[in-house]
Parts: C-alpha cells; structure tokens; sequence
C-alpha cells in the first residue's frame, strides 16, 4: 500500500491519511511510515483512538523509548515511557508541573547525554482554542546559513540546561533539578545519522557555548534561534483531539504556545524515543 501524504507547510511535515495504528500494521507499511518521517522531520496522524499501551508499542517501532529518568515527576506513575504534558491541577490547586513542558524552544533531551531520536506527542483533550505547537526544520535553517556562520558554528558547543519555568520552585526542586540535569554540552551542528545531513542544533535551552563567555554568546545563541524560527522554516499545529505528532529531533526543535485559557484542560502524554549519545557534561558553566 503505498502512504497517502498531505503536506502541512512550506517548511516542514505531512500528514499520513487514512492510516489506523490501533490496526497491525505490516514491516513493509511501517517501512513506508519509517522513510516519510525521514523525509519530512514530522507526521501527524489525525483520528488515532489508542490505548496507552497502543500508544507505546507504536512508538517502540521506531526504537528504544527513554523511561524519562531526567523528568521523573513528569512520567506517568505506571507507564515510565510516558511523559504527562497536562495542565491538569495539583492537589494543591495549583498548575500541574507540566503546564510548562516544552515552552521553549528545543529538541527533546538535549539537556542529557542521550538526546532523542523522536518523540510521538498524542493529544487526549485539547482547548478549544490556542495552545497550538510549532515546529522548525532545523536543515533548512542550517542550509540557509552563510558560509561564514557555518565555518563559526562548525566547531561549537551550546551548554543545554534542562531549564523550564515551575509552579512551585523551592530550593530543594532546585537542587533536585540540578543534581539529575547538569548543564551538557552538546554540538552546535549535528548529522542526521540516517539522511547524513547536517542540522543547527540550538534552543533556548542553550545558556551559552563551551570556551566562550556568556556574553560572548548570547547575541549568537540569539541570532540563530531567531533565524532557525523565521515563518518560512516553521510549522503551527492547532491541535485536535486523538492526534498524534511524530517529529525527529535530530533534525527539528518545537515551542508550545501556552496561548490558551488556563480553565481549559490541555492533556497530552509524549512518548520518546532515545537517540544515539552525545555530548558532555560541563563542570563549570560560566557565569558571566
Ligand atoms: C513537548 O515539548 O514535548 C510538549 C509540546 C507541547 O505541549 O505542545
């Protein structure tokens, strides 16, 4: 059976049409999925009514998944596999922690020593407006790039800290989060190891460059953040309910928006796939 593809932008991604996961589906059909996600950076299969456990035996398809031991209050207390992205309250009645999961922009887990390889986003309740995602295709905006700027960035190394604004920080949530996330350094400039092209590697989770000062770094940190999110590389998703968003990691980053009534619940549980290791963990980040 040969996949029906609908683009969904100029930059980036395709929908697969009339493709049911909850079904088996064939090495072959699977093979066919394998190359479009490949080919697009991310797939979005609409109308997915999934078990959790179908949920994750999908997504074991494309590799080992994480059990998300750097996100530990975020995983699901059954299903490690699972990341919660909710708003859902805490007992307290305040936001749940993953109100604010993914809100910079990033790619997934750069802050450890074994960022992914992708993540397959399922969408369970949605708001009826905003709280949409956007992607960015990160070989474009390498491409797009100036000789100069490749040969500048060609040997750097961003600092990625495993940084997201918390409801409730205290001083041990803090020390907590520094213990299990030290800051990683990790190349500015990655291969695909499967298209064997080059992507900008870079976030807003990138504090500063290895052997640069903060200062040093920031305008450029800056700069390539606000190239890589021009309109002409990105996606916006507006999110319907039982979608589900495969994107790659190693060749895009993605932003949730936040833009949506916080009465409303946005419940969405990730699974992600774990990629090939790199980088390093910094002693000593600088501070200034
Ligand atoms: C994520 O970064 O995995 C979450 C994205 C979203 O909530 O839209």
């Amino acid at each position: 059976m040969a996949l029906k593809l609908r683009p969904l932008s100029y930059a980036l991604g395709a929908e697969v049409c009339d493709i049911d996961i909850a079904k088996p589906l064939s090495e072959s059909l699977f093979g066919e999925i394998h190359n479009a996600f490949l080919d697009n950076g991310i797939l979005l299969l609409r109308d997915q009514h999934v078990t959790r456990e179908q949920h994750i035996e999908f997504s074991r398809r494309f590799g080992e998944l994480d059990r998300h031991d750097a996100l530990p209050r975020d995983r699901h207390p059954e299903y490690p596999e699972l990341l919660m992205v909710t708003n859902e309250p805490k007992a307290n009645g305040k936001p749940g922690d993953g109100k604010y999961t993914g809100h910079l922009w990033h790619s997934d887990m750069s802050f450890t020593l074994q960022p992914s390889l992708g993540s397959l986003l399922r969408s369970i309740h949605v708001p009826p407006v905003g709280g949409d995602t956007m992607f960015a295709n990160m070989t474009k905006a390498y491409d797009d790039l100036s000789d100069g700027m490749k040969k500048l960035i060609a040997d750097l190394h961003g600092i990625h800290l495993g940084k997201r604004k918390i409801v409730d920080l205290s001083p041990e949530r803090a020390a907590e989060q520094a213990r299990i996330n030290p800051p990683i350094a990790q190349p500015a400039v990655r291969v695909h190891p499967e298209t064997g092209k080059k992507a900008l590697y870079i976030g807003e989770k990138v504090e500063c460059f290895a052997g640069l000062t903060r200062e040093e770094s920031r305008p450029l940190i800056e700069y390539l953040c606000r190239h890589a999110t021009k309109p002409k590389y990105t996606y916006r998703h507006q999110w319907r309910d039982n979608d589900i968003i495969i994107w790659d990691n190693r060749c895009t980053m993605h932003a949730a928006l936040g833009d949506y009534d916080d009465d409303q619940p946005r419940h969405l549980e990730r699974t992600t796939v774990l990629g090939t290791p790199s980088g390093y963990i910094v002693e000593e980040p600088p501070l200034h």
